[in-house]
């Protein structure tokens, strides 16, 4: 353990790493915590930026964050590449949205009308146009869509250049499970620990079980195709993510489990999904099935912000599935917040009280 510091981070994801490294460049001491025991969700994550394609019924007030943080990625990206020298793989050609059955189709349809009436950018295109910009693509589709906002970011990448920055900006690394909170010598302590934040605040965090696949390209060769392409495939979803090294991630599960296992059934269906989108995809190596717990929140919607009866104590948790996407808009409020000591005003739905308000009870059945 090191000398006292204004603001500890538990965790060492994207998340916990830059608000780490923003807390620093606000001029505060820092460390950041981070356990032994294995990676978190971001490296099994594809590292979509999807506040288009990922707007659900219901999640009006997520959607709106989420677009609040995908229009910082590109200057998120640069600031961290120009101080870092890494790239991030910030790719922005684009999503597709594709349907391989009519009724595929329809639900494709019915979701991109509810994401156009909240003025998201989304466009039909028939499956001559979706093969035109993707000729790699099976003759099969029935149609889909182009969401050209939603962009992608390697989160690994993400990840070793935020490790760089926050060591720059002086920020201690401390190898350590903090399992008791009261052994860190902090003023502010932020938790960001994903699916570890459960034990440490009390708040209704649980792992949701991601597997993805990473593919590669015969001969080091780029994917043939250049498009994050989401899929309907036959009441199922996919997604397909290029890389321009020659990777591609097939994602992925969502298990309520939290087990780390990796299981036959998740690859052969994803390996099912992606080839019946992509065909060529057979020829690829398959070079790694990757094992991820998404932080779930029982409104899907993440954490943010001082842990009610716990003074001193700040929380940036609950991702879910949009952790890497919402990391800059995380790191900004967080700073903020422990800078001034208020939560925000336009955070107040992702305030941790909700939760106090709102315990899940039992359902009373006459
Ligand atoms: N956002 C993608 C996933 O959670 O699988």
């Amino acid at each position: 353990m090191g000398a006292r510091v204004d603001v500890a981070v538990i965790g060492g994801g994207p998340v916990g790493l830059a608000i780490a490294w923003r807390c620093a460049q606000q001029g505060q001491r820092v460390s950041v915590h981070q356990s032994a025991a294995g990676e978190g969700a971001w490296w099994a994550s594809a590292g979509m930026l999807a506040p288009v394609a990922e707007a659900n019924f219901g999640e009006g007030e997520l959607t709106a964050l989420l677009v609040r943080s995908a229009a910082r990625w590109p200057a998120f990206a640069a600031e961290l590449t120009s101080l870092t020298g890494h790239d991030l793989g910030y790719r922005s050609e684009g999503t597709l949205v594709v349907a391989l059955t009519s009724d595929d189709l329809v639900e494709v349809e019915r979701l991109m009308a509810y994401q156009q009436s909240l003025g998201l950018p989304i466009s039909a295109l028939r499956a001559s146009e979706l093969r035109e910009r993707e000729p790699t693509m099976t003759p099969r589709l029935r149609g889909g869509a182009l969401a050209p906002a939603d962009h992608q970011v390697d989160p690994r990448r993400l990840v070793a250049a935020l490790q760089v920055a926050t060591a720059r900006a002086g920020v201690e690394t401390v190898a350590e499970h903090v399992a008791d909170p009261s052994t860190v010598d902090a003023d502010i302590m932020v938790v960001a620990a994903g699916c570890g934040s459960a034990v440490l605040t009390g708040l209704p965090v649980r792992p949701v079980k991601g597997q993805t696949l990473r593919l590669k390209a015969p001969g080091g060769a780029p994917p043939e195709f250049r498009h994050v392409i989401r899929g309907y495939v036959g009441g199922r979803q996919v997604y397909l993510v290029p890389r321009s090294h020659g990777e591609v991630v097939v994602g992925a599960t969502v298990e309520e489990r939290s087990d780390s296992t990796v299981t036959a059934g998740a690859v052969m269906e994803l390996m099912r999904d992606a080839v019946d989108l992509v065909p060529g995809l057979a020829e690829y190596e398959l070079a790694e099935v990757g094992v991820g717990h998404r932080p779930g929140t029982p409104d899907n919607a993440p954490i943010l912000g001082q842990l009610p009866g716990r003074p001193g104590v700040v929380v940036a948790t609950g991702h879910y599935r949009h952790g890497i996407v919402l990391t800059p808009v995380t790191a900004d409020a967080i700073a903020e917040m422990v800078r001034t000591r208020v939560d925000p005003a336009d955070l107040a739905p992702f305030n941790p009280g909700r939760f106090s308000r709102q315990r899940e009870g039992t359902v009373a059945w006459s």
